[in-house]
């Protein structure tokens, strides 16, 4: 008989890194049936990953409403799995990182009695406000778990210090980069068309050093984007040889004070979100990076390129080590003054820019399957 896995997931980060695991768990189609099952959590921001990783959920349970909060978001993803479960029984639930898709989800299956595999495990920094609600989350999903896929020692070794058995942790790299490294050869294929990309050709001003931003988090809501914005205006007045291309995320409270503090600004194009091929067609274009995102800070050391961290503090230590990443928070003058360093400082630059790449190989799906595969020989 074959085992049963079902992968839950629900927003843009947790469908581009569960992406490569779904490929690998199908090409074990003999030994295992795999169904997907989206909250979405998030939608257009979803559906465009699931177009270029070409996955058809078996269950989209469809959640995501305008302006969500946590409390509504939450129950209704604990009541609406509830019947998935109970439809398809699954052996093992896979859930990634720490959305509240993930955090319910975890729960949801922990109440079924299915075998919580959590992906991307151990991540901390033991500060529950920050970042809120994700080191929540992750912390209740771990105690959920029966498997803990971390991507790194140090994400091991978190959740050795916290009591979790050895043999339930398994180290595999971070799945971002199995997905990036399939993403970079796909949009770099010569007969590889792509209308964003077309888009973003047209609009890129090829004499200026290219500035990517991303951002969303939710501490940073309120002041910290108005910060932001005022850091990123002053940036731009104050150089004009740099342009700065912002694809902001469709979540209102990062919309709403985006556009009103940065529209009209001649060096700065304010982009809907991009697709995940535009969007790291697009990192490999830029000089630098201002984000407070985590998987852009994950994969831009692959890259080779600078990550200035709007957080002030960071479960990606490892970036930080090797020297391609600096948390400047969302302090004016700290965003301000590290980025004029990276533009006028080309030792310095040089320095950050280094292609380390600390999270991975691009196998760590395969390591995944792996490690189930041995459990399930054991059952
Ligand atoms: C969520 C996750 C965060 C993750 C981020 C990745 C939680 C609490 N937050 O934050 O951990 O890092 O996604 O981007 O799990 N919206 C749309 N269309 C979309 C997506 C969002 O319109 O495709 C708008 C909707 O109004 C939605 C709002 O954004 O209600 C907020 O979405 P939500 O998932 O609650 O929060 P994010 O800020 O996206
Ligand atoms: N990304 C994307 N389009 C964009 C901005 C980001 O496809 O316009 C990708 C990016 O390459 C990374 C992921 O989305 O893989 C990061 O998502 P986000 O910053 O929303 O969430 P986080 O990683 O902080 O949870």
């Amino acid at each position: 008989m074959k085992l049963k896995n079902l992968i839950i997931f629900g927003t843009r980060p947790e469908a581009i890194k569960m992406a490569p695991l779904i490929h690998e768990f199908k090409k074990n189609s003999v030994k295992f049936e795999t169904r997907v099952c989206i909250t979405a959590q998030h939608r257009e921001m979803l559906d465009q990953v699931l177009d270029f990783f070409n996955i058809k959920p078996d269950y989209d349970l469809n959640l995501m409403r305008p302006n969500q909060n946590l409390y509504n978001l939450t129950s209704d993803i604990i009541l609406n799995l509830k019947p998935v479960l109970e439809d398809f029984k699954p052996d093992f639930v896979y859930v990634h990182g720490d959305t509240t898709t993930t955090m319910a989800a975890a729960l949801t299956s922990f109440y079924h009695g299915s075998k919580v595999c959590h992906i991307e495990a151990g991540l901390r920094t033991y500060n529950l406000q920050s970042p809120f609600p994700e080191e929540m989350n992750r912390q209740v999903t771990t105690v959920l778990a029966n498997f803990n896929f971390a991507p790194t020692e140090t994400s091991k070794n978190n959740l050795i210090n916290e009591g979790r058995s050895e043999k339930s942790i398994c180290v595999t790299g971070n799945t971002v980069i199995d997905a990036l490294f399939y993403g970079i050869e796909k949009v770099n294929a010569p007969n590889y068309t792509d209308a964003q990309i077309d888009y973003l050709k047209k609009i890129i001003k090829n004499d200026k050093k290219l500035i990517l931003v991303t951002g969303h988090r939710r501490e940073n809501h309120g002041g910290g984007f108005i910060r932001i914005c005022e850091s990123l205006k002053q940036i731009a007045e104050q150089h004009p040889d740099v342009q700065i291309i912002y694809p902001v995320h469709l979540n209102p409270n990062v919309k709403k004070p985006v556009y009103e503090l940065l529209s009209g600004i001649d060096n700065i194009s304010l982009i809907a979100p991009l697709a995940y091929p535009a969007f790291i067609w697009l990192m490999e274009k830029a000089h630098l990076l201002i984000t407070d995102s985590g998987g852009v800070q994950e994969e831009a050391p692959s890259l080779g390129k600078p990550v200035l961290v709007m957080r002030d503090t960071t479960e990606r230590p490892e970036a930080v080590t090797v020297g391609t990443v600096i948390l400047v928070g969302t302090v004016k003058e700290k965003i301000i003054s590290e980025t004029e360093r990276l533009l006028n400082d080309e030792h310095a630059y040089h320095q950050m820019s280094k292609v380390i790449n600390p999270y991975g190989d691009g196998k760590a799906s395969e390591r995944i399957v792996e490690f189930i595969m041995k459990q399930t020989d054991e059952l």
